[in-house]
C-alpha cells in the first residue's frame, strides 16, 4: 500500500503537506462480521471525526481493517481546504474503484469536507461513490449504507446547529494508546475569506463540558496521558446550557452540579484537574480570540502544555484585511508579546502562513518574513495559495499572483522556517526537558521518542523507560526537527 503511513508524528510537525496526508484505520477484531476500512485526510478534526465514525459503524457490526482489499465498506474521509487535498482524495477514489470492479458488493463512501462542498455532484462525477455523507450525518451512516446497498441514492449533507456527537464514545485509530484528540466544538463562524471550512463544516457550536471531561477521564483511566482538545477556533469555545442545548436543560432539573457558561479558559481548567499526570494541549487558537486569561490558566496548571499554536497567515495588515482575519500586525505582535510575558520564552509558538494571497506585493511578503523573525515560531505549516470555489477571496478577488511567484515566496518562507526551527532547537541544548514517552523511535528499537511540553520530539536511549513514563531528558543535540538527549534523574 503506497500511503500507509500509520504513524506520523515526526511527519505530522515537519511537511507542510502535513494537513492533507493519509491515516488509515487499525485492526480491530471484536467479532464482528463486517470490515470497515476508513482513510483521513485533512485536519486533526477529521481524524477526531473518523474515530466517532467507527463507533457507529463498531455499533452497527463493522469491525476497523487495515486492509482496504478486505473491507466491505470504504470510507473515505475527506478535506477540501486546498485544490491539492481534493486531488488527493480523486486518485485515491480511482485506487478503490479498481476494487469495486472485482468486487461489486463493495460501498464505497466519501465523508467530510469534500462530501459536504460537493454533495450529489460527487456521485456524478465518481461513478463508483455509493455514499455522500457531510460531517454532521454521520449518525444517519448506517442507514445510508443500507439505502445503497438497496440500489438507492445515498446522500446526506445536511449541516447541524447543534450536532457535536458529544455522547459517542470514539474508537481511537491509529492510537499509540498515550496520546488522543478530543473534540470540544464544531464548525466555524469566522469567515476568513480564503476559507472554505465555514461552508463544509457549518455553524460554530461547543460541546457540553460534562461530556469532554468524562471523556478525558476515561481516557486517563485507560492509561492515556495526553489529551489535545480541538476546535477550528478553541478561544471562542463557550457553552452556556440555554444557548447550547435543551436536552441538557432538562438533564438539568435531575443533576445537582448545574454548570453555567463556561468559557475555554474555564474548560482548560476542568480538563486540567483530571489528573497532574494528564497534559493538555489544544488547537487551533485564533489571534483576535486568544485572552490573558487563557494565558494565565496554562501558566498556572504545569499539566497545560506550554505550546500555541497561533495561525498568523500573512505579517502585513492591509493582506489580513483582505483575509478578514479581523486582527492586524500590530494585534497580532501584541498577543505574542503577551505569550512571552505570561509564558516565557520557553512557551513554543507555531504558525499557518499563506503565500501569494490576491493582490500580495512583494513588500507584503517581505511583511510575513519579518513577523517570521519577529515571532521565531518554533515551527509551521506553510502553503500557497490555493483558490477555493464559493469562498469570499474567489468572489471578491482576481487569483493574480502567478504560480512561480507564489511557489518562490512560499520557499522563502520555508527556509525562514528552517532556519527558525533550528535555532530555536539549540536554544534548548543543554538543558533538562520534561518528556511524555510515547512509544519506540522511528530510527531504532534501541531509543524511544515522547516530546517535551512544547510539543518538540525527543528521541533518547530505552533504557528501563516505557510507553506513558514521564521522564527527564538532558539534551545535547538537535536537527531542525528533533531534540536528542539522555535520561537523567530528576
Ligand atoms: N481554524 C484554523 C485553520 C484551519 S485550516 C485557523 O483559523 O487558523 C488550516 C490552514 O490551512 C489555515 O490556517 C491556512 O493557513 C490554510 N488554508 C486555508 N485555506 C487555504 C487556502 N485557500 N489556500 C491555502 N491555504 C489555506
Ligand atoms: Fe477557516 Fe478562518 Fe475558520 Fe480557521 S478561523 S477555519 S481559517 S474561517
Ligand atoms: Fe480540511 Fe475540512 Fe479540516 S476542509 S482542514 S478536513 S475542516
Amino acid at each position: 500500500m503506497d500511503n500507509f503511513i500509520q504513524d506520523l508524528d515526526i511527519l505530522d510537525r515537519n511537511s507542510q503537506e502535513a494537513m492533507e496526508t493519509v491515516r488509515t484505520s487499525k485492526e480491530e477484531n471484536t467479532g464482528k462480521t463486517k470490515k470497515l476500512y476508513i482513510e483521513s485526510y485533512g485536519c486533526q478534526m477529521n481524524f477526531a471525526d473518523s474515530e466517532i465514525v467507527s463507533s457507529i459503524m463498531k455499533d452497527n457490526g463493522y469491525d476497523t481493517t487495515s486492509e482496504y482489499e478486505q473491507a466491505d465498506v470504504i470510507f473515505l474521509n475527506t478535506c477540501s481546504i486546498r485544490e491539492k487535498a481534493e486531488q488527493t482524495v480523486r486518485k485515491r477514489l480511482s485506487d478503490f474503484n479498481n476494487v469495486k470492479k472485482r468486487k461489486p458488493e463493495l460501498t464505497i463512501g466519501v465523508l467530510g469536507c469534500m462530501a459536504e462542498r460537493l454533495k450529489e455532484k460527487l456521485l456524478e462525477e465518481e461513478k463508483l461513490v455509493d455514499v455522500v455523507v457531510g460531517p454532521d450525518a454521520y449518525r444517519d451512516l448506517p442507514k445510508l449504507i443500507e439505502s445503497a446497498e438497496e440500489g438507492l441514492k445515498a446522500v446526506n449533507t445536511f449541516l447541524s446547529r447543534e450536532e457535536t456527537y458529544a455522547d459517542i464514545s470514539p474508537v481511537r485509530l491509529n492510537s499509540n494508546g498515550i496520546t488522543a484528540f478530543i473534540s470540544i466544538m464544531r464548525g466555524c463562524d469566522n469567515m476568513c475569506s480564503f476559507c472554505v471550512v465555514p461552508f463544509t463544516r457549518g455553524r460554530e457550536r461547543s460541546r457540553d463540558p460534562h461530556s469532554i471531561l468524562k471523556e478525558a477521564q476515561d481516557l486517563f483511566d485507560q492509561g492515556y496521558r495526553e489529551v489535545t482538545l480541538l476546535g477550528q477556533n478553541v478561544d471562542s469555545y463557550k457553552w452556556s446550557p440555554e444557548e447550547n442545548n435543551k436536552a441538557w436543560l432538562e438533564k438539568k432539573e435531575k443533576s445537582a452540579e448545574a454548570i453555567e457558561v463556561v468559557n475555554f479558559a474555564n474548560l482548560l481548567e476542568m480538563v486540567a484537574l483530571v489528573s497532574p499526570l494528564l497534559r493538555i494541549r489544544f488547537s487551533t487558537s485564533h489571534p483576535k480570540d486568544i485572552t490573558d486569561e487563557v494565558l494565565y490558566t496554562m501558566k498556572k496548571y504545569d499539566n497545560i502544555c506550554k505550546y500555541i499554536h497561533l495561525p498568523a497567515q500573512s505579517g502585513n495588515s492591509r493582506v489580513l484585511d483582505l483575509m478578514n482575519r479581523t486582527y492586524d500586525r500590530e494585534w497580532y505582535i501584541n498577543r505574542v508579546d503577551a505569550i512571552r510575558r505570561i509564558l516565557g520564552e520557553e512557551c513554543g509558538i507555531s504558525s499557518d502562513m499563506i503565500a501569494g494571497f490576491c493582490s500580495e506585493t512583494e513588500e507584503e511578503h517581505q511583511d510575513t518574513l519579518t513577523l517570521m523573525d519577529y515571532v521565531q515560531y518554533d515551527f509551521s505549516y506553510m502553503f500557497f495559495y490555493s483558490e477555493r470555489p464559493g469562498t469570499l477571496a474567489a468572489k471578491k478577488f482576481e487569483d493574480d499572483i502567478p504560480l512561480d511567484v507564489k511557489k518562490r515566496r512560499l520557499q522563502e518562507i520555508i527556509n525562514k522556517q528552517q532556519a527558525m526551527s533550528l535555532s530555536r532547537n539549540k536554544l534548548d541544548l543543554g538543558k533538562v526537558h520534561q518528556v511524555l514517552v510515547e512509544g519506540t523511535s522511528k530510527r531504532s528499537e534501541e531509543q524511544l521518542q515522547g516530546r517535551n511540553t512544547a510539543n518538540k520530539v525527543v528521541i533518547f536511549d530505552r533504557g528501563s523507560h516505557k510507553k506513558g513514563d514521564y521522564v527527564n531528558v538532558l539534551v545535547h543535540d538537535c536537527t531542525t526537527a528533533t531534540l536528542f538527549g539522555e535520561v537523567v534523574e530528576s
